[in-house]
């Protein structure tokens, strides 16, 4: 029987990730990367938000997805001929790229995130289902840089990168990264969720809902850095915040301070007033026209979109 393969290119190190977080807490408006949020009850916290009847992107992205599965397919495989790799950035469970093998029919596919630990069940289960697909997992921090190893790719893949991951990326970043994605494509197709622009409430209501489990998901931060700075973060003495910042069109959320106190880590300290905060991941939302231009930019000469009825999310097939 045919066994699934992997390749860890990323030692998560806590050491390093260490620094990274107390330089966050150290600079004047505190600040940490959103990949603070997902420990393992995180992640559990984050497939909650996805159940959430405030919480439109993950099931309006299915319904688009599975509505318009054979257009999307025809168009995927336009560009990149027929049995491409298909490439699964932020693959995790695999599940959303799994109800594309039968449109895509891919003869390698290649799941990629930031440990090999998240892919190695669901990828055995996956090899297992379908044992005329090569499958390798790739472990790799691409947020940083997406580049693979040669032996991943070879001919035109599909880039399937779901659920308005691109999101957390502000403009720049995410040319950079759409950039990198079209050289992996090698002349392939992205295929990309995007979370679109709507009202304030709506926008601020699936960043802050009524059970707090995002607010759950967003404290949870201040366990991990108790855990990874030997911190003394007391999560009762903070809350969760989700504002709309319409002029960047940017979701921002924050741990807002409930008083004045001091955290301590190591031989460090942060005083922090009351209100005052730490910005824990910004989540960018985009009009058709403007990821359009997005993707032409990033150097796609062929793009075409899909969206929901209300024009909540939309999903993208670029090449060229
Ligand atoms: C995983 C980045 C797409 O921005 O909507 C959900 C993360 N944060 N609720 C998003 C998230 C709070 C999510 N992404």
């Amino acid at each position: 029987m045919k066994l699934a393969r992997f390749l860890e290119l990323h030692r998560p190190d806590d050491r390093a990730l260490a620094a990274e977080a107390a330089a966050g807490l150290l600079a004047e408006r505190a600040r940490l990367s959103p990949k603070f949020l997902y420990d393992p009850l995180g992640s559990r916290l984050f497939d909650a938000i996805t159940e959430l009847d405030e919480y439109y992107p993950t099931r309006t992205e299915a319904d688009i997805m599975s509505a318009h599965l054979a257009s999307i397919g025809a168009t995927v495989l336009r560009h990149a001929g027929d049995r491409p790799v298909l490439v699964d950035l932020g693959a995790g469970n695999c599940r959303k790229a799994a109800r594309l093998f039968d449109a895509i029919r891919p003869r390698r596919y290649v799941a990629v995130d930031i440990s090999v630990a998240f892919l190695r069940e669901s990828l055995d289960c996956l090899q297992r289902e379908h044992p005329d697909v090569e499958m390798l997992g790739v472990g790799l921090d691409f947020s940083a840089r997406l580049r693979l190893p040669d032996e991943a790719l070879g001919g035109p893949a599909v880039v399937f990168y779901p659920g308005s991951s691109i999101g957390n990326f502000a403009p720049d970043a995410a040319r950079r990264l759409l950039r990198e994605a079209r050289e992996t494509a090698g002349g392939g197709a992205l295929l990309i969720g995007v979370d679109l622009v709507k009202p304030t409430d709506v926008l601020e209501a699936a960043y802050d809902d009524a059970l707090g489990v995002t607010a759950a998901f967003d404290l949870n931060l201040l366990r991990r850095l108790n855990r990874l700075l030997g911190a003394d973060f007391d999560v009762r003495r903070w809350r969760h915040v989700a504002l709309f910042d319409a002029d960047a069109s940017r979701i921002e959320m924050h741990l807002e301070s409930r008083e004045d106190q001091v955290v301590r880590w190591g031989g460090s300290a942060r005083a922090f007033a009351r209100g005052e905060r730490i910005h824990t991941e910004d989540s960018y939302k985009w009009t058709v026209d403007g990821f359009d231009a997005l993707l032409r930019e990033a150097g796609f000469a062929a793009t075409a979109h899909w969206t929901d009825a209300e024009r909540r999310f939309a999903v993208f097939v670029a090449g060229g």
